[in-house]
């Protein structure tokens, strides 16, 4: 079957426009960050959210319990009833512009209800918000098993509030080796130009899952590897823009917004997230930061937009 992309009008029209050297009416013009404010709030999702001005945040990159008893916080009676709460506030407070990822899983053997598919079903026929991607997160370490294939991958839905949501591909092409680079040239579809800033990294992603030694480790029993969540946040926010995390875990989201200049909410009802992202810190070692930042812990909400707009500040 061919690659509806090669024929999409739509992947026409933004070639020629790039050829012609016009910006897209989704980019955004660079903002002169100063520092980067990162606030976090050890508080309930729901109750914070529903606390968010409307229109305030670029990303929501959100890791929700799964529903798989993992933890205290990961069991539910029914787990729609409560995803329900935050998924009504998500098209709310995102920003034109703005992106959504939700990280999930299938759960195969029906010993419960409640995961990722039933998330994006509900959010795809009670929200007004569009789904964009599946993105897949395949790993070659896993358990085995016997009476089904072992699973190598997780997911992630990405939505978007509107048509003109912000998607920087340029930031995280995957460089071509030197000869698939050769064999790409001789591809009359694909624009040479391109080839050079290398390719689409696609919807399946390979990354490895952290190991119980891993150096990124931090002591949270589900923490996600920076490079995945990099790569959400270079490619669906950009510098001096606010990014939301309701499920904090270890801080993960906020490490990454640190290093890329973005601003960040992070909230878990867990205290731990503090100590945890303490871990993150010292992981990186302070200096290695480039720009300076601010963390604040339960500080006003109102407080942490007007430090933002300072922030960002020519
Ligand atoms: C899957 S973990 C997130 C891990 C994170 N991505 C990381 O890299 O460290 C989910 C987190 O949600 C938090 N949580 C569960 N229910 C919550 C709620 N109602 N409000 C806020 N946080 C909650 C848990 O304490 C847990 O830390």
């Amino acid at each position: 079957m061919p690659n509806k992309s090669h024929f999409n009008s739509g992947l026409k029209a933004l070639n020629k426009q790039n050829k012609e050297g016009k910006k897209h009416s989704a980019d955004i013009d660079n903002i002169d960050v100063q520092k980067t404010i990162h606030a976090f709030f050890i508080e309930d999702a729901v109750s914070i959210l529903e606390r968010i001005p409307d229109n305030s945040i670029q990303l929501i990159l959100v890791d929700p319990p799964y529903n798989l008893d993992l933890a205290t916080w990961d069991t539910f009676d029914n787990y729609l009833q409560w995803a329900r709460q935050w998924l009504d506030q998500v098209y709310r407070v995102l920003s034109p512009s703005g992106n959504c990822v939700i990280f999930g899983g299938f759960q195969y053997q029906d010993l419960k209800k409640g995961d990722l598919l039933e998330i994006l079903h509900y959010t795809r026929h009670n929200t007004d918000l569009r789904f964009t991607n599946l993105i897949i997160w395949y790993y070659k370490n896993g358990m085995s098993a016997h009476r089904f294939f072992a699973n190598r991958h997780e997911e992630a839905v990405w939505l978007t509030k509107t048509k003109k949501y912000y998607f920087d591909l340029d930031s995280v092409r995957v460089q071509y080796s030197p000869e698939q680079k050769k064999a790409a040239l001789r591809d009359k579809r694909l624009i040479p130009e391109n080839i050079n800033k290398g390719k689409n990294p696609t919807n399946v992603w390979e990354i490895g899952r952290l190991n119980g030694n891993s150096k990124e480790r931090v002591g949270h029993p589900t923490q996600k590897p920076l490079e995945i969540i990099r790569r959400f946040v270079r490619s669906l926010s950009y510098e001096g823009s606010t990014v939301l995390d309701f499920f904090a875990g270890s801080g993960t989201t906020a490490r990454v917004c640190i290093e890329e200049n973005r601003h960040s909410i992070m909230v878990d009802s867990d205290k731990k997230t503090l100590d945890y992202f303490e871990e993150h810190i010292k992981n990186k070692g302070e200096k290695l930061f480039h720009k300076p930042y601010e963390q604040h812990v339960n500080m006003e909400l109102e407080r942490i937009f007007d430090l933002i707009k300072d922030a960002n500040r020519k």
